[in-house]
């Protein structure tokens, strides 16, 4: 709606602190990039903040059906050339058929997921990478299945606790799924509050 103001949009204040560290390392790892499609888009606080600070960039948020509406209230309101309409996306619902793009990018979603729908997701990246396109994943992770901190561990029991099938993820297990969808991990870089942004590309032998 045109009279919204920010405030009556969902907020996320974790995602509020990092979205800064978080685009200082997107300047560098985007540059000369045109396109991302971004993974669980939760309030757009992302979405919007990115296009914005990149604007030779589209981003392309999406989001599972149930939370469309509440996202593309912050999209259309931005109303930015280079921030389309969310795309719905259930990284469950295969074939995606949304395209290919420069990059992908998913924040804090795979610990939300199911062990099988980060599988589905990694199945279905490579159609919709570009040549030289990368993935960039935030979030927190485990290390030869250990917590990096004991607020991550904390972290892990409360998101199981919720719902049984979310679980901060293994670090190796994610990017056994990577190499076996064709990326090669580029980047580990530690972020504030624990968390990592993890970087592959494609190997350039891995099919277009
Ligand atoms: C904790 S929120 C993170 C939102 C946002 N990326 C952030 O960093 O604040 C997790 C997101 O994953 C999305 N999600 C959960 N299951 C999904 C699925 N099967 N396919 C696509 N997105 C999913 C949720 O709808 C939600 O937007």
């Amino acid at each position: 709606m045109a009279n919204d103001s920010e405030s009556d949009f969902p907020f996320s204040q974790a995602c509020e602190n990092n979205k800064y560290p978080i685009l200082e390392h997107l300047k560098t790892l985007l540059t000369g990039f045109q396109s991302v499609l971004e993974i669980g888009s939760g309030t757009g606080q992302h979405a919007l903040y990115f296009a914005q600070s990149l604007p030779n960039l589209t981003w392309h948020s999406s989001d599972v059906a149930s939370n469309l509406a509440s996202l593309s209230r912050r999209i259309v309101h931005a109303s930015l050339e280079n921030l389309p309409e969310p795309i719905r996306l259930d990284v469950d619902r295969r074939p995606w058929g949304c395209g290919r793009f420069d990059a992908v990018f998913t924040a804090n979603s795979l610990h939300i997921m199911s062990e099988s729908s980060v599988e589905n997701l990694f199945v279905e990246i490579p159609d919709h990478l570009n040549a030289q396109a990368q993935l960039l994943i935030y979030g927190p992770f485990k290390y030869k299945g250990a917590f990096t901190t004991a607020s991550n561990a904390s972290f892990d029991e409360w998101l199981k606790e919720r719902n049984p099938v979310s679980g901060v993820r293994d670090f190796e297990w994610i990017n056994a799924l990577a190499q076996r969808a064709g990326l090669r991990l580029k980047q580990d870089l530690s972020m504030p509050a624990n968390n990592q942004l993890l970087v592959w590309d494609k190997h350039s032998s891995a099919r277009p």
